[in-house]
């Protein structure tokens, strides 16, 4: 029996949104052992709850640095061998790009940086160190989106000719028309968030979707964004118009002033032959599009899907997976590539997206500024 991976986490404590959600995809095929980590700059808070959730407290340290210095001294078959990187996006680059140089492995959340250049910086320090390093573009990891992508690979949609991706939320509302909130939320401030709200958060999870399920490189954009107050510099709603080439085009939609909605993330790809949709909220139903046939929904487990979305569902067909699941696939995935196993590419995003959404952020931005005009993405 392998020894389960030893896992670092950076930020994720019991006051953040996300930090539950890495835990249990650690958890979840049984490859992770949380040794220790930094939740909280505030100490009391960090050791509080590392307590609360059972972790020896031994390896909790009280800031980034000393977590590279303590660790460094340990035997390499003691120390910890991934470190999951979840605080506010500000701290992405200067952690993980420390991690790469002391010869960690990396999980690092979404936006991987907070600006392109530091992107590009982090894809060089990763040639040097040579380990693995996973962004965590987590709708990636459902068992429907894996099967979308292998249904449009495999021809099955023919050329895809029409792309839609929508993200419609709602929760920046009650932030955005209050002015003292407005100004103190990180996610509202530059220096933490990056250029961008809206984009930066959730429009690049739809841009990463669109590239996973088509396998196709959006090269140009054209974006419309929404500040709603001249005292925000950050977009809370954009439209973004995309470009694969002269005869495959969509648009993303986004949206953090979406009153009402929740986390509606929808994508939509018609072919030639046929369409596929798939609803974040609605995670476990792929629907089928066909002119003059009635419309076929496809599900989790069953034999007709392919390898790897069948790889990402654990119990039989009907039993509802979710997010946690989703994210569980990632790490799965990650594990596999630590371990030095075999593993299909497609199982976890890459630096490689990381960069990409990166740029598509900055470029969205850049069209907007200068009037809403095309802009073309690097290769
Ligand atoms: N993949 C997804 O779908 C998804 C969803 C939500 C958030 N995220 C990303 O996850 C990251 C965190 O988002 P969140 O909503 O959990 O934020 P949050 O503000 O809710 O939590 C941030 C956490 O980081 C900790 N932290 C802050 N500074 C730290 C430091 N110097 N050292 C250690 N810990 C520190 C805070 O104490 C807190 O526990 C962001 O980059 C966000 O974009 C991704």
């Amino acid at each position: 029996m392998a020894s389960k991976i030893r896992l670092g986490i950076l930020g994720g404590g019991g006051d953040s949104l996300i930090g539950v959600l890495h835990r249990v995809a650690a958890a979840m095929y049984d490859q992770y052992e949380i040794v220790g980590g930094v939740f909280n700059p505030n100490w009391e808070e960090n050791i509080g709850f590392a307590e609360k959730i059972g972790l020896p407290t031994n390896r909790i340290y009280k800031d980034f640095d000393t977590l590279i210095v303590e660790e460094t001294k340990l035997p390499v078959s003691e120390r910890m061998q991934v470190v999951s990187v979840l605080t506010p996006n500000f701290l992405h680059f200067p952690m993980a790009k420390k991690l790469l140089e002391n010869g960690f492995n990396v999980i690092c959340e979404k936006p991987m940086t907070i600006t392109y250049e530091e992107a590009i910086i982090l894809q060089e320090t990763l040639k040097l160190a040579n380990t693995v390093f996973a962004v965590t573009y987590t709708y990636t990891g459902y068992p429907m989106v894996r099967q979308m992508r292998e249904m449009i690979a495999n021809g099955e949609i023919g050329e895809v000719q029409k792309i839609d991706a929508q993200y419609y939320q709602g929760w920046i509302n009650p932030i955005i028309h209050d002015k003292e909130k407005r100004s103190t939320t990180w996610r509202l401030n530059p220096e933490k968030s990056g250029i961008s709200c809206c984009i930066g958060d959730i429009g690049t999870h739809a841009f990463d979707m669109i590239e996973y399920v088509t396998g196709l490189k959006v090269n140009a954009i054209l974006a419309d964004l929404n500040y709603v107050y001249d005292d925000n510099k950050m977009d809370v709603d954009g439209t973004v118009l995309i470009r694969c080439s002269d005869t495959t085009k969509g648009v993303i939609r986004t949206s953090q002033i979406a009153t009402g909605e929740e986390n509606n993330f929808t994508v939509q790809v018609y072919g030639k032959k046929a369409g596929l949709k798939w609803a974040q909220e609605n995670p476990n139903y792929l629907y089928l599009l066909e002119d003059g046939k009635p419309l076929r929904v496809l599900k989790p487990g069953h034999s007709y899907n392919s390898e790897i979305s069948l790889d990402g569902t654990k119990l039989p067909p009907g039993h509802p997976e979710g997010i946690f699941d989703s994210m569980g696939n990632i790490y799965k995935g990650v594990a596999s590539a630590i371990r030095k196993e075999q593993y299909d590419h497609m199982e976890f995003p890459t630096i490689i997206d990381g960069v990409r959404g990166m740029n598509f952020i900055e470029k969205a931005v850049e069209s907007h500024q200068k009037g809403n005009i095309w802009v073309t993405l690097d290769d």
